[in-house]
């Protein structure tokens, strides 16, 4: 049940027939106190003034109008034209029972779409850094919630697997491994890398071998095509062991990287001429564009292919979009980039709809977000300075969550304690990420993020086990709750409002790709359900049905703490 989608549905009728033009919007939010009722209607004054009529007296027509029989219990004209709207609780009560017995908590079969979602994208024979972390954690938790909605979504790992680097790291890897017909076993991959580099700067002969080789590779050579693929795949290999550990749902599966554009390349090129799109400057093929400007306010130029005949990142980019369109049949695609390619997407796009790639209902949308910082406010770096590995991360939070979890439960089972380390660790580091707003940077903050109080993985994790195991006390099953649900008490009201409050809430993350509104959603509905709790006896109701009720309150939040956590790709536990 999507209420705010039925109440703005209504009242926008109502407005019609109250004299203002269809397609007015009637901009219905929940209502931010209880005193305003739960939803308000503010779409009034708007069309009031268009119309040319008092505020208050449209106000009057709309209510008149409205066909919120059975639905809303009371309505309000408030200030100078905002209608009140208070839910009625019989109505509230008997969404909260068929939530209850629908699947996937009662929301609203989806119009499928196909969604591509580009997300992680490390690069070859580099360890995946603090920006992959953000982008691979927030990217699928916009996967899951776009799959439990029920579309159609495809993975899109944007490998950066192409490029002039891979002579080198060829010339490198003959050297180190005499034999690379069989396996890699490239232990250090950051560091072989280094030393690639190095002797590629150092040493003009093994630079000079490595451009050889880049040229037979690109020209497809079946050698130089095999240990590239190698490299990729011990890459691959080894960011698997991080995706399973943060239990993420990406696969090799999903590896679409640059190199999958490469062909696709020359035709493009010469397509952006021939539709004069694209020129010739300085012996390179330029695309200039009015909407960016460069330092002398003049129309920017975006390289497609540089002198040398080589392309960019850009130009892989644009054939990227092109064949998710095309190819992936997208109706959406959804890349999480850090917000610094943000000018580097705009351009790629840009080019793409003059070219006329991708038509203008299929929506390219950039879920940017900002750096990961230290506690010192300065980007998150060893203290040497160097990148932090995802490993050595993941390591110290699952020592940190141990220590913190035996403390609070020195007889529990070792076996238990390690899998509760591991779920909190896990969970923590997440959550973290994904509880704040996407665009602004992020401070990383080991006793912030493992606290059991507040807006975290642990006080979330616990919250789901303590309502579960209520439920458990009771030693009943589902099929035993026969009784309906009630709500006379205030605090079982606001529970189940926020109950049903669960599909406006996942609707706008999958909308708009922002994790954090679940994230609050989800600790607003575990405060509520926790004042419900000391407020309204449940074991000890004063009646059975009372108590049924109740219980069927308890099992429903429940359920919502665990799938909404879910899709966060947070798991939760039964014993904490
Ligand atoms: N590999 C790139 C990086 O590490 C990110 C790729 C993002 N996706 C894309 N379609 N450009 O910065």
């Amino acid at each position: 049940m999507n209420i705010q989608a039925l109440l703005s549905e209504q009242v926008s009728q109502a407005l019609v027939a109250a004299g203002a033009p269809n397609g007015t919007d009637p901009q219905v939010r929940q209502s931010a106190k209880a005193q305003f009722g739960d939803y308000q209607a503010n779409g009034v004054m708007a069309a009031a003034k268009k119309l040319g009529l008092a505020p208050r007296q449209l106000a009057e027509t709309v209510v008149k109008h409205l066909a919120l029989e059975g639905i809303v219990a009371k309505t309000e004209i408030a200030g100078p034209g905002f209608i009140n709207l208070f839910l009625d609780p019989q109505w509230l009560a008997q969404q909260t029972e068929r939530a209850l017995n629908a699947p996937k908590l009662g929301i609203t079969p989806v119009t499928q779409q196909t969604i591509v979602v580009d997300y992680s994208a490390p690069n070859v024979a580099k360890e995946m850094h603090v920006g992959h972390l953000r982008s691979t954690i927030i990217g699928d938790a916009a996967v899951r919630t776009l799959e439990f909605l029920g579309h159609k979504v495809i993975r899109a790992n944007h490998v950066g697997d192409w490029g002039t680097q891979f002579g080198m790291l060829i010339a490198h890897l003959e050297d180190v491994q005499k034999d690379t017909s069989g396996e890699l076993v490239l232990p250090d991959l950051e560091a072989f890398y280094r030393e690639a580099k190095l002797r590629y700067d150092e040493d003009a002969a093994f630079a000079e071998r490595a451009r050889h080789y880049v040229v037979k590779l690109q020209g497809g050579d079946v050698y130089f095509r095999e240990l590239w693929s190698k490299l990729v795949d011990v890459t691959m290999t080894q960011n698997q062991l991080t995706y399973d550990r943060l239990n993420v749902t990406l696969t090799k599966k999903d590896v679409m990287g640059e190199s999958l554009y490469n062909a696709m390349l020359p035709e493009i090129v010469a397509d952006l001429k021939a539709k004069g799109l694209a020129v010739e400057s300085e012996g390179a093929t330029v695309v200039f564009l009015d909407e960016f400007k460069n330092k002398e306010g003049e129309p920017m130029g975006v390289i497609v292919q540089k002198k040398d005949g080589g392309y960019l990142y850009t130009t892989t980019d644009i054939a990227c979009a092109k064949y998710r369109y095309e190819t992936l049949g997208a109706n959406r695609v959804l890349y999480y980039i850090d917000s610094r390619q943000h000018q580097h997407l705009m351009q790629a796009w840009t080019i793409v709809r003059k070219a006329g790639y991708v038509p203008e209902s299929v929506s390219l949308e950039h879920h940017m977000f900002g750096m990961m910082l230290g506690k010192d406010g300065k980007p998150f770096k060893t203290r040497a300075g160097g990148t932090i590995k995802l490993a050595d991360l993941l390591d110290e939070a699952y020592e940190r969550a141990l220590t913190l979890i035996a403390g609070k439960n020195p007889d529990m089972d070792q076996d238990e304690l390690r899998e509760l380390a591991r779920v909190v660790s896990i969970g923590a580091v997440k959550y973290a990420d994904l509880s704040k707003s996407r665009t602004t940077d992020y401070v990383f903050d080991w006793d912030n993020m493992l606290a059991f109080e507040g807006n975290t993985a642990p006080y979330m994790q616990y919250a789901y086990t303590r309502v579960a195991s209520i439920f458990k006390r009771a030693n009943l099953d589902k099929a035993a709750l026969t009784q309906p649900v009630v709500l006379n008490d205030g605090k079982e009201t606001a529970l189940a409002t926020r109950l049903m409050q669960f599909e406006e809430t996942i609707t706008t993350v999958a909308r708009e790709g922002t994790p954090h509104v679940m994230c609050a959603y989800l600790y607003d509905l575990a405060g509520l359900f926790s004042s419900f709790y000391e407020h309204c006896p449940i074991l000890n109701a004063d009646s059975d049905a009372v108590r049924q009720s109740r219980l069927k309150l308890a099992l429903l939040t429940a359920e919502t703490l665990k799938q909404g956590l879910g899709t966060l790709g947070i798991e939760t536990v039964d014993k904490m």
